[in-house]
């Protein structure tokens, strides 16, 4: 896993995008505190994901609502399912794994 940021970049109930080897990764903060990582660009016409509406288990694409399970990528409304990565917290420090 590798470090990719501070958790403090993403507000509690947010998601932020960063650039990790040329990817763009949609990490989310979920309210209880726990993180979520998908692909950030959405599969349907290319909407930025990280700044959709989430809450404890989907995100909405903010272009066309959309919806994904976080933790599975699967898609929750008939469209292809999103790339997730493992994600884990190291004190403050976001650490990011292989898509799974
Ligand atoms: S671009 Fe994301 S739902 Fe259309």
């Amino acid at each position: 896993m590798r470090p990719i940021g501070s958790v403090h970049e993403i507000p509690p109930g947010e998601g932020r995008t960063f650039a990790v080897d040329g990817q763009m990764i949609a990490v989310f903060r979920l309210r209880d505190g726990s993180l979520r990582a998908t692909q950030a660009v959405c599969p349907h016409k290319g909407g930025p994901l990280a700044d959709g509406q989430i809450d404890l288990k989907q995100v909405l694409c903010p272009l066309h609502l959309n919806a994904w399970d976080l933790t599975t990528g699967c898609s929750l409304s008939g469209q292809p399912d999103l790339a997730v990565y493992p994600v884990h917290l190291d004190h403050d420090t976001i650490l990011l794994g292989d898509p799974t």
